[in-house]
């Protein structure tokens, strides 16, 4: 090969290299764009009656999905103490600990969305979902942050019956998957998310010589969207 065409085998590496990052930045501009507008709807569940409703197995309950700052603060109290009913023992066995106060913030926090299951009958709230839109390793997701159920309302459908609704939500406003982290020494929730088909996602740690982690990221692809890798 003369220097000539070195120079231009260079120039076309240069030129590659440019249209990957363009097409990197492109892809970040417009997943940021689609979670701007998942987070500016003001009910993102308003468009599917059916599925503001669960009637099976016994139970008779209503959805609602608000914001954090338009939940009464008794219902963010309630979902707070149930946090903690359910978790506290899951994160006392692991590294990190149980930080109520930490807790407390993370749920309280703008970008916080909640999916709450209110029993028809009582009129008072017996699960919910914290979760978010939010850009995630550059991609687009909605991030399941806790789904929590009374212990008498739990086996009955209703856990898998909310993944859905997140699912709709998230796929109707075109993100790419919906994430959540589970802790390994959580072998109920592990089955469950199983049973829900989710899958260890490729953001996942790995344990390795230096270090194990007690937790999984696991994940459920929109099916109708193409995915396309960034560098990030
Ligand atoms: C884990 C949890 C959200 C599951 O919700 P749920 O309403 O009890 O579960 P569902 O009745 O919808 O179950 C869906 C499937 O998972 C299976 N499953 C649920 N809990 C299970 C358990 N403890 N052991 C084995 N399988 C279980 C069900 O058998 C069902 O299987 P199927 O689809 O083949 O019928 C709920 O039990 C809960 O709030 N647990 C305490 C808090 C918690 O661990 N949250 C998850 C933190 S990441």
């Amino acid at each position: 090969m003369n220097q000539k065409q070195s120079r231009k085998g260079k120039s076309e590496k240069t030129k590659e290299r440019r249209a990957a990052l363009k097409a990197e930045r492109a892809k970040l501009a417009a997943g940021r764009f689609l979670v701007k507008q998942a987070n500016s709807i003001p009910d993102p569940l308003e468009k599917f009656p059916t599925f503001q409703k669960y009637e099976r197995n016994g139970l008779s309950c209503t959805l609602s999905c608000k914001k954090v700052k338009d939940l009464a603060p008794e219902t963010l109290e309630w979902a707070i103490e149930l946090c903690s009913t359910n978790m506290k023992a899951m994160y006392e066995k692991s590294s990190g600990g149980w930080r109520a106060w930490e807790k407390r913030e993370e749920m309280s926090e703008d970008a916080a969305w909640y999916l709450i299951a209110y029993d028809t009958n009582s009129q008072k709230p017996i699960a919910f979902s914290h979760f978010r839109f939010d850009m995630d390793f550059g991609d687009e997701v909605l991030y399941c942050y806790e789904l929590q159920l009374e212990k008498e309302y739990q086996k009955k459908g209703l856990g898998k019956f909310m993944m859905q609704v997140l699912e709709l939500m998230a796929f109707s406003n075109q993100m790419l998957k919906v994430v959540l982290t589970v802790f390994k020494h959580n072998p109920d929730a592990m089955t469950f998310y199983e049973k829900c088909k989710y899958e260890v996602d490729e953001t996942s740690p790995e344990d390795n010589f230096d270090e194990t982690f007690d937790y999984s990221i696991l994940s459920k692809l929109n099916k109708m969207k193409p995915t396309q890798k960034t560098s990030l």
